[in-house]
């Protein structure tokens, strides 16, 4: 041990009183994550300008409370796809969590299920979707990425439904990925023993540099592989990926229960739409009652609260809950989560809205059209 020892420091096993908000478990992450993890973790595509502009999009957007309105017996409770949820904090999937953490999604979801969130398991966990679901204390999500044949795709939804998951989300905006690093000018290695183990092992194979994601994404999914999709499964299906108004009309026609607009955390597709500049859109289309999740750059509860406002049911969070995981595994999770669900109730409190029904653009200085 000593001084000299190089590589990442190991997880907290108690929070430090100077981890008070997402921005400072970011801070804390780096030291216990090696560079190329961080490199993956952080990176986004090309110039990462829709990761900055996720963010972004937030910021630049006011709030107009109204702190005389009634908030006694205010509360955070919403329901999703038939189940009621404490908060509206979902966590986003999250590839090779053992990348960050020794235990990985075992850590996320003990995490997940102290504070009563979803966990949407990535089709390129670490663990297996089984094992996940015996450690889960709250609903869990799967994440599917298409496998390239229709068989093989209802193989691992036939998994996902034996093993109790109550939500099928279809990830169709990374067919091809290029996450890069613009400090690091990183490509991404997969470590030895770190493997996507619930996909076939061919896919585990996956060639160095930037076709990392090749194999599990190789053939993407149309609009009749969706239709087929919704027909097959016992669980409510979800399209997770999509920016267009159009798409969020055509999904609806195909049956699919909600949409989780996103970018992929500005990994994907470059100068993509920020999800908060279009959720607005998308919920005119929409109409009322339909579930819509987005992700993308929310860092803070006054972030959780102007995505509802704009029309969101409920928000999904990636990187955020991952340098809570690296930091201090299950524990930094759950603490991640109860932060950012207080920074929402002091939002709501703040701005007079004591349940999320009554969030809405009202309470925003000049909200986009
Ligand atoms: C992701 N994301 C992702 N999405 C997905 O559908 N399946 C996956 O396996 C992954 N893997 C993944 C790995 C890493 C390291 C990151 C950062 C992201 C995207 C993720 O679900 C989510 O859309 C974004 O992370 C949301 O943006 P924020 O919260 O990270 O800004
Ligand atoms: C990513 C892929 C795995 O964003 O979805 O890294």
């Amino acid at each position: 041990m000593g001084g000299v020892s190089a590589g990442p420091l190991q997880p907290l096993e108690r929070i430090p009183r100077d981890l008070v908000a997402a921005a400072d478990y970011e801070r804390a992450a780096r030291a216990h994550v090696d560079d190329n993890a961080w490199a993956y973790l952080q990176g986004g595509a090309a110039d990462e300008l829709s990761v900055h502009d996720n963010a972004a999009a937030f910021r630049r957007l006011r709030l107009l409370p109204q702190p005389l309105n009634a908030v006694g017996h205010g509360q955070t409770q919403v329901e999703l796809f038939g189940e009621t949820y404490a908060h509206p904090l979902v966590l986003a999937p999250v590839a090779y969590q053992r990348l960050f953490h020794a235990e990985g999604e075992l850590a996320t979801v003990q995490g997940a299920g102290a504070l009563d969130a979803a966990m949407t398991v990535s089709t390129l966990a670490t663990t297996t979707l089984e094992a996940i679901a015996a450690q889960a204390r709250a609903p869990l999500w799967f994440q599917l990425y298409w496998q390239g044949s229709r068989e093989a795709s209802l193989a691992l939804l036939r998994r996902a439904e034996a093993a109790g998951y109550k939500v099928l989300v279809l990830t169709v905006d990374a067919a091809v990925a290029g996450v890069r690093n613009r400090e690091q000018r990183a490509d991404f290695q997969l470590p030895a023993g770190i493997v996507p183990v619930n996909v076939d092992p061919a896919a585990a194979l996956l060639p160095p540099g930037r076709d990392v994601f090749a194999g599990p994404m190789a053939q993407a999914p149309g609009w009749d592989d969706v239709a087929w999709l919704v027909r097959e499964s016992r669980l409510p299906v979800v399209l997770k990926g999509l920016l267009h108004p159009l798409d969020a009309r055509r999904a609806m026609d195909a049956g699919v229960h909600g949409i989780v607009v996103s970018n992929h955390g500005g990994r994907t597709l470059d100068t993509a739409a920020a999800p908060l500049e279009v959720i607005a859109a998308i919920r005119t289309v929409v109409g009322a009652g339909y579930p819509l999740l987005l992700d993308g750059g929310i860092r803070r509860g006054s972030d959780v609260f102007k995505a509802i406002a704009l029309g969101a049911t409920a928000v999904m969070i990636g990187r955020p809950y991952i340098h809570a995981l690296a930091t201090a595994g299950a524990l930094g999770v759950a603490h991640l989560l109860r932060l950012l669900r207080e920074e929402l109730e002091i939002t709501m409190a703040l701005c007079g809205c004591p349940s999320l029904a009554e969030i809405s653009d009202a309470y925003l200085l000049n909200p986009p059209e």
